[in-house]
């Protein structure tokens, strides 16, 4: 039985870190074990400018741990006022790898996402001319859309006429959960790519919903049933390049997430790497984790994989079940079943 893997370092390809007191508390679980991530700039108010993202990662570099060597590859905020030349100078400057697309009231801190998508073709038109992906949290917003089919139906609506109209867009379908999005993704060319989280490799609607209602276990897109998830364990441990891990860890306190209406968002930094490493086990997949973990995203974004490595061992994971921060404690995603890996 193997004891030991060691992989190349691996990156978080969908990563929100949040400012202040809660940046400085969760940076030290994504340092500990990824190289890079790819920042979400949903703040309030969001990171929409190229200043606004230099001073978002000066923050990040400053909240980091003594001597860590972590890199945030830091995301604008896509809005209908955003400008193309802003974005061409964000990008030629190395300052940013990608532009996020929030449909307006879609998730957390996306009021100012966009609503008339025309609005924003001069910008998409530019990232297409320069080779800079677009990340886009696929989900419409309609009231009368049922929230479980709402990434189907923009992926019909939305994502599809929006990558026909811009050929040479590079685009992300960001966290999907649905076989819908893994079909389509598997249908498309190299310039498609999809991450896939950590909990939507686990938890389905039931763990949600049945036997009480949890709300750690609640985020956006919310899960699904469970042949979609069967459906992305596939993907994710198929080892084909489209696929790639996007942790989406998003924290929240839990006096937000225990409220009348509660925040979306699991916080799965801290043991991202023991859960893959037991969910690529079980599916006698251990061998195609690094591929998703470490090597599908740096080639996608054009970026080399790192040379460092990480070694996970078959021991028991010692990790708190919440982390502390200033605002308040952030729970730690609870997979449901006892993990047997840890990082060495
Ligand atoms: C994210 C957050 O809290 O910022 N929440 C979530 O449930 N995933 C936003 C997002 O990525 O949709
Ligand atoms: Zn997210």
């Amino acid at each position: 039985m193997t004891s030991t893997l060691t992989i190349r370092r691996p990156d978080d390809w969908h990563l929100h870190l949040r400012d202040g007191a809660m940046l400085r508390a969760v940076l030290p679980e994504t340092a500990r074990h990824f190289g890079r991530a790819i920042i979400m700039p949903n703040l309030v108010p969001p990171v929409v400018t190229g200043a606004q993202a230099a001073a978002y990662r000066d923050r990040i570099l400053a909240a980091l741990p003594e001597g860590s060597d972590f890199t945030p590859l830091m995301t604008l905020y896509l809005t209908e006022d955003s400008d193309p030349a802003d974005v061409e100078a964000a990008h030629a400057s190395g300052l940013i790898r990608a532009v996020k697309l929030y449909p307006a009231g879609a998730t957390t801190n996306s009021a100012s996402g966009v609503t008339n998508f025309d609005k924003v073709r001069p910008v998409l038109e530019k990232m297409a001319g320069i080779g800079l992906p677009l990340c886009v949290h696929g989900e419409v917003t309609d009231a009368d859309i049922d929230i479980f089919d709402r990434e189907a139906v923009f992926i019909d609506r939305i994502l599809d006429p929006i990558r026909r109209s811009t050929p040479g867009l590079r685009v992300v379908m960001e966290h999907i959960t649905t076989s819908d999005a893994v079909d389509y993704a598997r249908s498309q060319g190299s310039d498609l790519g999809a991450t896939i989280t950590t909990h939507h490799l686990v938890i389905n609607r039931n763990h949600i919903l049945a036997g009480g209602i949890k709300p750690h276990y609640y985020c956006l897109p919310v899960a699904k049933r469970e042949e979609h998830r069967l459906a992305l364990r596939a993907a994710a441990t198929s080892g084909e390049a489209r696929f790639f891990l996007g942790t989406d860890s998003a924290p929240h306190t839990d006096a937000n997430k225990l409220l009348p209406c509660g925040c979306a968002g699991c916080f799965t930094a801290t043991n991202t790497m023991s859960i893959l490493a037991q969910v690529f086990e079980e599916d006698s997949a251990l061998g195609r984790l690094e591929r998703f973990a470490s090597l599908n995203g740096p080639a996608f974004y054009g970026l080399p994989p790192h040379d460092s490595t990480l070694t996970l061992e078959k021991k028991t994971p010692d990790y708190p079940a919440q982390i502390s921060t200033d605002d308040g404690p952030v729970t730690v995603f609870d997979p449901g079943f006892p993990l047997t890996w840890r990082v060495a």
